[in-house]
């Protein structure tokens, strides 16, 4: 074995893509060597999901099941390594869907357990929220972080590896559900996000004048269900009967444009006060909803304005990939912080208190200012 590396292997099961990646980096800091992503595979269910309009619990733990032993197999093909070789496997604990979260996480532990090697138990979130610092030499720095994916809104002061804390978060739907359910709600297909985002190009984002729920009080809290209704209320008055399929394509533009820009304006805003409040000079972007271009032109625009540094996750690893968990696992790795095979998963398992191990500090009280 090479000993100046680590080799983990990671998977990822926790809602509808299977993925496992398999990443390499230097034992000991400070060898100004990144690690080295050796291969990513992911296999999306969401086509098999799209007919029943959302993610179907059932049928996505059956395909983790009859996934997982392909891409693991392709993984170490595509990094020319033996499964022997690797030091240690990691895969997501939660949060996420509980049947899906089994399969991997057994997984991981059942190859943990014929090797020999140690089992990492990685927080889907914490993947998300350093996955713009894979290909960093030296780790996590002190930032500001937003995730905003599916299932979770966070702003989160980071201070380095493990130290966290929640900032604020949203009190409702997470930005990626409302861009899912306003998608529905226009007839657009699953996932809702892309499609809007696509939907919205031509359109004025000044069209409608969407609320901006909670945009000035002085706390990093977000809420979208309001901005939902908005959006459900409108069609009425577009159409006869309310039907989305009578809005002309520009009504539709107009709509997703103007949805899209108050989504992107609460988030700017919340980001200017986090940054005033914890003084970061880099901002990080990650999750699914990180995919957008117009959120990411408007965040570039805020770091200019503001002279900060924008780091957003590389192609591939803002929504759900394996590389992010091979990171944190690796990390973790890298710092002894191992897990015993008995370690069950958890649906809801927060980021700030990530299996007792981290410093980070609690969820303020819902709507009261952070
Ligand atoms: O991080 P992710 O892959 O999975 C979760 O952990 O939830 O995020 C998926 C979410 C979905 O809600 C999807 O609609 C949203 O990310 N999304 C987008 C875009 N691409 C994906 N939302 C807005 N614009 C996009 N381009
Ligand atoms: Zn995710």
């Amino acid at each position: 074995m090479d000993k100046r590396h680590v080799t983990v292997l990671g998977i990822e099961s926790s809602c509808d893509e299977t993925a496992v990646a398999i990443l390499r980096a230097p034992w000991s800091r400070g060898t100004n060597e990144p690690p080295e992503l050796l291969s990513s595979v992911i296999s999306s269910q969401i086509p098999l999901h799209r007919v029943h309009g959302g993610v179907v619990p059932e049928l996505a733990s059956r395909n983790h099941s009859r996934m997982l032993p392909l891409l693991i197999r392709e993984a170490c093909s595509e990094a020319k390594i033996g499964i022997r070789e690797i030091d240690a496997f990691a895969a997501t604990a939660g949060p996420g869907l509980a049947s899906s979260l089994l399969v991997g996480n057994t997984t991981a532990k059942a190859l943990a357990l014929a090797a020999g090697k140690p089992f990492l138990a990685v927080n889907h979130l914490e993947g998300h929220l350093l996955s713009p610092f894979i290909s960093e030499p030296d780790g996590t720095p002190p930032h500001l972080g937003l995730v905003v994916s599916g299932g979770h809104t966070l702003f989160i002061d980071v201070r380095g590896f493990g130290e966290y804390t929640l900032m604020g978060r949203s009190l409702d739907d997470a930005v990626g559900e409302a861009f899912d359910k306003v998608g529905k709600m226009l007839g657009l297909p699953y996932p809702g996000g892309p499609e809007i985002e696509k939907a919205s190009q031509g359109g004025n984002p000044a069209a409608f004048d969407f609320p901006r729920a909670m945009i000035r009080e002085k706390h990093a809290n977000v809420s979208f269900s309001g901005l939902k209704t908005a959006v459900l209320y409108t069609l009425p008055k577009l159409t006869a009967n309310g039907n989305p399929a009578d809005l002309s394509p520009l009504q539709l533009s107009d709509i997703c444009s103007s949805f899209q820009q108050a989504i992107i304006d609460v988030l700017v805003s919340k980001l200017k006060y986090c940054q005033e409040r914890t003084g970061h000079g880099t901002i990080a972007i990650s999750g699914g909803v990180a995919c957008n271009k117009t959120l990411r032109t408007a965040l570039e625009k805020l770091c200019a304005e503001r002279g900060l540094s924008l780091k957003l996750s590389p192609p591939g690893i803002s929504t759900d990939n394996a590389a992010m968990i091979a990171y944190v696992g690796m990390e973790k790795f890298r710092k002894g912080d191992i897990h015993s095979l008995g370690e069950d998963v958890d649906p809801n398992l927060p980021l700030a208190g990530t299996l007792n191990r981290t410093k980070g500090g609690l969820a303020p009280a819902p709507g009261k200012p952070s």
